[in-house]
């Protein structure tokens, strides 16, 4: 399975933030905010990702992630010219995915939670069509909204509706099977001029494809849409990283856990950053690894 993170847009319900800068490459509490979805592809042991990003950014995306042989891993790029919608990525994205299947990632999405690892198998192992996921949310309006039976069949998916038919919005994480190159040719743009993530999976839903998976109570999905919502999510981040002593995130560690890079090659990645907390950190994994 082919991995993309869509790291483009214009940002500007960020202005003045974003104004020179991809919001998905401002700092989350410690690390660019695009680690956070680079390693929930990483942890789903993804290791061919394609970030599309636009003209100003790319370049920055570029010089931040490389080629991805740091971490084991093949990164390519990308760009966007316009932000003419999510489905999109699979258009500029088709030669990439060439006969696979594909994870989108939203660059501004952050999930955290300990099932996650499980969910990702599940819904890599599963798949055939589409699936998305619903996660309960006080205002359903601002989302992607899934309404299901009780046997998790979907019964209806909308963008951003006016009146939601229940309280589950679909975050920025889908899986595809490969028809959805061909399906996201054919998307029509909305009323917004967008072609949208939801006009794809209302396809596979007209195929008796499209599967919704919950992500449960104990799965944290951060919102970054707004500059109290970044903040939240950054203490969030320090509050777990403080207390546990883990670091949320760290692609490095997650790289070595997936076995894409080594023991010594995790040590000479934090002996890079080790002025940092976030390098000691690799060092003190990369060491106790090689002690054993
Ligand atoms: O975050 C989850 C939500 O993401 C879903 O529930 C919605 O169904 C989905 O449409 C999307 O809604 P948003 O209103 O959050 O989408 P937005 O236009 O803000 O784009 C999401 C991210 O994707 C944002 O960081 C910018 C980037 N983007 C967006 C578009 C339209 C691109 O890189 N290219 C694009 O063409």
């Amino acid at each position: 399975m082919k991995g993309i993170i869509l790291a483009g847009g214009k940002g500007t319900r960020l202005y003045p933030m974003t104004k020179v800068v991809s919001k998905q490459l401002l700092p989350l509490y410690d690390k660019p905010m695009i680690y956070y979805p680079l390693s929930i592809l990483l942890l789903a042991g993804i290791h061919e990702v394609l970030v599309i990003s636009t003209p100003d950014d790319t370049p920055l995306y570029e010089q931040l992630l490389g080629d991805g042989t740091r971490i084991g891993i093949s990164i390519s790029y990308k760009v966007q010219d316009t932000p003419r919608g999510l489905a999109d990525a699979f258009i500029l994205g088709a030669d990439f995915i060439g006969d696979d299947s594909v994870c989108l990632i939203l660059g501004d999405n952050i999930f955290y939670g300990h099932s996650m690892t499980t969910v990702l198998r599940h819904s890599m192992r599963d798949l055939d069509g589409a699936t998305v996921f619903g996660y309960p949310v006080k205002k359903p309006k601002a989302f992607g909204v899934v309404e299901f039976d009780e046997n998790y069949n979907v019964l209806s998916i909308e963008e951003k509706p006016e009146k939601p038919k229940s309280n589950f919005a679909v975050p920025g994480l889908y899986f595809y099977d490969n028809r959805v190159v061909g399906i996201a040719k054919n998307v029509k743009p909305s009323e917004r001029g967008e072609i949208e993530i939801t006009s794809i999976n209302n396809a596979y839903l007209e195929m008796g494809k499209l599967k919704v998976s919950l992500l449960g109570r104990g799965t944290a999905w951060l919102d970054t849409g707004t500059p109290q919502g970044m903040l939240k999510a950054a203490e969030y981040v320090e509050a777990i990283q403080s207390r546990q002593g883990y670091y949320v995130s760290c692609i490095e560690e997650i790289a070595w856990r997936r076995g894409f890079i080594s023991a010594e090659q995790l040590l000479t990645l934090g002996k890079e950053l080790e002025t940092t907390d976030y390098g000691k950190y690799i060092i003190s994994l990369a060491e106790e690894a090689l002690s054993k």
